[in-house]
């Protein structure tokens, strides 16, 4: 078995964590439970990018435990849990000396180019004879290893890959390199690999957002299920799960003290809405930044006083982007910022804070105080922390969302996984969300462990309502 983790003897560790986890996300137990014996996976061969941590850990074994051959890479250079990583590859039978689990490519603190050479790996998958194959279902998280698939595809039409001095974007440069690599060993790679792939299911907002795009272009090779789009994956997950780790990731990374403090959020869409509790809840003063009328009278309405960052980047102390936008926090706000103000985000890409820009100031000295955690000097001696060098932070700081809300978000992945394998003529090329009643079953499945009653409908109030008595309850267009 081929693998690259930083080190197989954090497998024991891992392990016990696993099992800690496993009893904390009971959907996914419960997809073993049901599905196991049919084992509706079987055959199915899934290259997955997505922070390797230990609840991605137990989302791989749920998938392999359905029948599933899996790969799987880190979605962020800075979110995996090493020990996590071991423990997957060693597998719960396997050993040391003699890994039994599932090929996985990643360790905590790559680099760029070692990403998306390891990205790339997640595609190498050999059959039963010992022929090397590519992956018929994608599990992706932000659209990486989409974009390698559907870049891929483009440059083999066009019979080359442009020059990395084509692009400014470090990260894109990568993939062109990757690419390049590719295509000059085999010219069909990616469009076979395409051609082979049934569906992706995509985890995160702004991976959703590439997927539509690609659709409206008309240049979505493969049909989507937007899982971020369930209600039990971002109004829990992106919500609760920020209201968690958000502070988590500032708490580890700065031990910093932040009742009192004025800590600002761009952006109150799911994200935002649980970073801002988050703050709140340890006694920050929060302000919101909003482009959208109706997320900003929200804020509002939740108490929260909502300014444009200019108005308030000299005197607040936190700095925190959710915007899933780009050129949030820029060079002009980090010369007019306190000395000691921290900056992070928890947005998916790191371009919401211009890192780049910050790097090009003239005299200004990059210190690390430990990894993922730096002080930008200024040539006046002002110093700015940024943490997780401006990327997820409650992953690069911290262990990212606690296992019960995972459990949430990685139930609806594994049903969109047996949805599209199983039923894939049902999904002409388009981007879908899981029909309510799934949505429902896996909100279900997590009421029993918080000690819920939930009240049955009768007969006569469900016809008054006009729903059936085992749901789904809510049209397609309620909001929750
Ligand atoms: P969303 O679309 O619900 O919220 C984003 C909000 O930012 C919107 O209300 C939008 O109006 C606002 N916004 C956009 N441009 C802005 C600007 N220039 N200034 C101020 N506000 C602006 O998206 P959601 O679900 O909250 O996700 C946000 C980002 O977080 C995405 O990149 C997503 O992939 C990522 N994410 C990260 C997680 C984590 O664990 N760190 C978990 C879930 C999502």
């Amino acid at each position: 078995m081929d693998y690259k983790v930083a080190d197989l003897s954090l497998a024991e560790f891992g392990r016990k964590e696993l099992s800690l986890a496993e009893h904390e996300m009971p959907g996914l137990m419960e997809m073993r439970r049901r599905y196991a014996a049919d084992q509706p996976l079987k055959g199915a061969r899934i290259a997955g990018s997505l922070h390797m941590t230990i609840q991605t850990g137990v989302l791989i074994e749920t998938l392999t435990a359905l029948g599933a051959d899996v790969r799987w890479a880190t979605c962020n250079i800075f979110s995996t849990q090493d020990h996590a990583a071991a423990a997957v590859v060693v597998g719960p039978n396997g050993t040391v000396d003699n890994p039994q689990g599932t090929p996985v490519f990643a360790w905590k603190g790559e680099t760029l180019a070692e990403y998306w050479d390891e990205a790339e790996k997640v595609f190498d998958f050999t059959d039963a004879d010992g022929n090397k194959v590519g992956p018929n279902m994608l599990l992706d998280d932000g659209g990486d290893i989409t974009l390698l698939v559907h870049k891929g595809v483009e440059f083999e039409k066009a019979g080359a890959v442009p020059g990395q001095d084509s692009t400014d974007n470090e990260e894109f440069k990568e993939v062109l390199r990757v690419l390049d690599r590719s295509l000059k060993a085999d010219p069909q790679r990616w469009t076979n690999i395409a051609n082979g792939i049934k569906g992706v299911t995509e985890e995160t907002t702004t991976g959703v957002l590439r997927l539509y795009d690609r659709f409206k272009e008309g240049s979505l090779l493969f049909p989507a299920i937007n899982v971020n789009d369930s209600v039990t994956k971002s109004k829990f997950d992106n919500k609760y799960g920020c209201r968690h780790s958000l502070i988590d990731g500032i708490n580890r990374g700065t031990d910093v003290m932040i009742a009192g403090k004025t800590a600002v959020v761009c952006g109150y869409g799911d994200v935002g809405k649980g970073s801002a509790e988050s703050l709140r809840g340890q006694g920050a003063k929060v302000v919101i930044t909003e482009i959208d009328p109706i997320c900003a009278l929200q804020a509002a309405m939740d108490g929260y006083e909502v300014k444009r960052l200019e108005s308030v980047v000299d005197h607040a102390d936190i700095f925190i982007t959710t915007t899933g936008n780009f050129d949030i926090i820029r060079v002009e706000h980090f010369e007019r910022m306190k000395n000691q103000a921290i900056v992070g985000n928890i947005g998916h890409f790191d371009n919401e804070i211009d890192m780049a820009g910050l790097a090009k100031i003239p005299g200004i000295v990059k210190d690390e105080i430990k990894p993922q955690v730096h002080q930008w000097i200024f040539p006046d001696g002002k110093k700015v922390i940024v943490l997780s060098e401006g990327r997820l932070l409650n992953l690069g700081n911290a262990t990212g969302h606690p296992s019960f809300v995972m459990s949430n978000s990685f139930t609806n992945q594994v049903l969109a996984q047996v949805e599209l394998f199983t039923k894939t003529e049902d999904y002409p090329i388009g981007v879908y969300v899981l029909p309510k009643q799934l949505d429902e079953e896996v909100a279900r499945l997590h009421l029993d462990a918080l000690g819920v009653e939930l009240t049955e409908l009768k007969p006569e109030q469900a016809a008054y309502l006009g729903v059936p008595v085992e749901g789904p309850y809510k049209s397609d267009h309620y909001r929750y």
